[in-house]
């Protein structure tokens, strides 16, 4: 059953790939393939196995819905270019500039390290 579950996630990411592929329109002049990773799943994978999934398949840029701690930690040291993007709930809150410089700095910033996170 869990074999079944693994099964179907990496079946979401590699559509989610063929998908990014085939908008780019330019896939021979491609030099690197990005993907998004939403983690609203109903069998979600472990981020240290996505990770995997991504750096065995080449995927150089990932854009990330929110900064779960879990997610940013597993991406960090792959050299995997990380976007990370407030989640709508809280665009609301972030207009207000010294809450967004406070998010950024405890959920952002504290992955990008020497040795951590690409994040941009
Ligand atoms: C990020 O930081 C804020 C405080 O600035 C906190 O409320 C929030 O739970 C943190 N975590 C995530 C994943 O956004």
């Amino acid at each position: 059953m869990a074999d079944l579950a693994v099964l179907r996630e990496c079946l979401c990411v590699l559509v989610a790939m063929a998908a990014a592929v085939s908008w780019s329109g330019v896939v021979r002049a491609a030099e690197a393939l990005g993907m998004n990773w939403g983690t609203q799943a109903s069998h979600p994978l472990s981020p240290k196995v996505v990770a995997q999934v991504l750096t065995d398949n080449g995927i150089k840029k990932v854009k990330l819905f929110d900064a779960d701690h879990d997610t940013l930690s597993a991406l960090a040291g792959t050299g995997v270019e990380v976007m990370v993007a407030i989640p709508n709930v809280m665009l609301d809150v972030m207009t207000d500039y010294d809450t967004a410089k406070e998010w950024v700095r405890r959920n952002v910033s504290r992955y990008n390290f020497d040795g951590g996170g690409t994040i941009k």
